[in-house]
């Protein structure tokens, strides 16, 4: 509604549901052009509480429709996170491309008596393109060992084996199982007990292959709580082979998908082809259910399209917001050879007045450098890169509301990785949300923050002095409906 448009904080470009609560992507599915986005989501307040999918289409992935809730709470429990497939040959005889939803049932009543065996996995299907959804009367279709975090399973057709593969998070670990008709579902390996961050939970894993110098690389994401580089919950990733039942990975050490404190959970559509296409949840569950705003708590990262880079022989997941944003553009404005000493006012030389744009910058040499947004408030975000310690950066302390929670008012660090002499940065602002791609995508990091009023000015700050090749700013269309 137009009220929910006006709302303080409300994102404009960003999934976010009418209102009450959200939390991960689920589900998502691309069929007969049409993304499908599901969501944990709980319709009667707006913190968290028994899961329901929530469900959304687009036909760009950044214009969504809100649709009816897709699946609700039963006998057997919570409907917590999982994913979709298309079923083209039939193989749980639902129909031929009927779309089937794989999730973990949660048993609340079992969590209370303190069973261990309260998470199994259920599958539904929906005949009519995801509109309307049955769930199977033979659930749950993998029932519990005895593993107290049994959940989250993100399932994909292994082509080369006739066979789907569940990757599921499994405590500190994740283990694969196979199955030939979703129904039945065999244990395959683990992977992870001794690999990776376990400050947290492993959670919300995802399994998919890209293809690197024409090589294919498979990729595992894996997200934690807590345990994430700057605090609560992060998603790291590890590259590798997977020959169907095992994965085997490339290197040891731990990587992130994304160093800010709020992007969680984020997996990637199933039947895109060669696109592979990310959304997570903007959020952390550090102060996920503290954030302020009113109505509704929660939005989704802008999707992002993964793929590989290699920087001196080690493979690296990078990620670009979708090319679908370009059509957001209103009018953009490029300044060339700026050399900065101090601070540049760009609000002033660009008439850059908006709280929703996309800021592009290349600078001649990696020296010391900062964007600053603020308002008349004296609230400011401020997003740079340190060369010392070769780190990029988001400071939020000063950055609006903060003391909803106390690790919120930080500065969020990441490593640079890429080699490159010169920088370049884009910016995705979205009146409470910023998400930094530097170095086409090597670095990301996604954070919110909650300005008192919008952000209505842009400035450049580099003591040293800094000589910047190019400046591209660009005010973005609203997609809200
Ligand atoms: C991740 C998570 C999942 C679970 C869901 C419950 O944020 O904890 O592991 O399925 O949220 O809402």
């Amino acid at each position: 509604s137009q009220q929910a448009v006006a709302e303080q904080h409300r994102p404009q470009l960003h999934f976010s549901p009418k209102e009450k609560w959200i939390n991960d992507p689920n589900g998502l599915v691309y069929h007969k052009g049409v993304y499908h986005l599901f969501y944990q989501y709980y319709p009667n307040s707006t913190v968290w509480g028994p899961m329901h999918w929530g469900h959304a289409t687009s036909k760009d992935l950044l214009t969504w429709q809100h649709q009816p809730v897709a699946l609700y709470p039963d006998s057997l429990g919570y409907i917590f996170s999982g994913s979709a497939v298309v079923d083209v040959n039939n193989t749980a005889g639902f129909g031929k491309g009927a779309i089937v939803a794989i999730f973990t049932h949660h048993n609340p009543k079992g969590e209370q008596e303190k069973r261990i065996d309260f998470q199994n996995q259920s599958i539904a299907y929906s005949l009519d393109d995801g509109k309307t959804w049955s769930k199977y009367a033979g659930n749950p279709v993998l029932k519990n060992p005895g593993i107290v975090d049994f959940r989250d399973p993100k399932v994909m057709w292994f082509e080369k084996e006739n066979k789907w593969v569940m990757t599921l998070a499994t405590k500190d670990r994740i283990t694969f199982y196979s199955s030939p008709d979703l129904k039945n579902w065999s244990k395959e390996s683990e992977f992870g007990e001794t690999l990776g961050a376990h400050g947290g939970v492993w959670e919300c894993p995802d399994l998919f292959p890209l293809t690197l110098n024409g090589k294919q690389v498979w990729v595992l994401l894996v997200s934690i709580n807590p345990g994430g580089p700057n605090g609560g919950s992060a998603t790291q990733y590890f590259t590798g082979e997977f020959n169907g039942k095992t994965f085997t990975p490339f290197e040891t050490e731990t990587k992130w998908m994304d160093y800010g404190t709020d992007n969680y959970a984020g997996v990637t559509f199933s039947n895109t082809a060669n696109r592979r296409i990310l959304i997570g949840w903007m959020n952390n569950w550090q102060y996920a259910q503290a954030v302020p705003t009113k109505s509704w708590r929660g939005a989704m990262t802008i999707p992002r399209e993964l793929y590989l880079k290699e920087v001196n022989k080690k493979i690296f997941l990078a990620s670009k917001p979708v090319k679908e944003v370009d059509k957001l553009q209103v009018k953009s404005t490029t300044l060339s050879n700026i050399n900065i000493k101090n601070s540049y006012n760009l609000s002033s030389k660009l008439n850059a007045k908006s709280s929703v744009f996309q800021l592009s910058l290349n600078e001649i040499a990696a020296n010391d450098f900062s964007i600053v947004l603020s308002n008349k408030k004296g609230e400011e975000l401020v997003i740079g890169y340190d060369k010392t310690s070769n780190q990029y950066y988001i400071d939020r302390s000063k950055s609006g509301a903060v003391d909803f929670e106390k690790g919120f008012a930080k500065k969020h660090v990441a490593p640079r990785i890429s080699t490159n002499k010169n920088i370049s940065l884009r910016i995705i602002v979205d009146v409470a949300s910023v998400e930094l791609f530097a170095d086409d995508g090597l670095t990301v990091m996604t954070d919110v923050f909650f300005p008192a009023e919008p952000y209505s000015s842009i400035s450049i700050r580099s003591v040293k002095g800094v000589t910047l090749n190019s400046i591209q700013y660009m005010p973005l269309k609203s997609t809200m409906k």
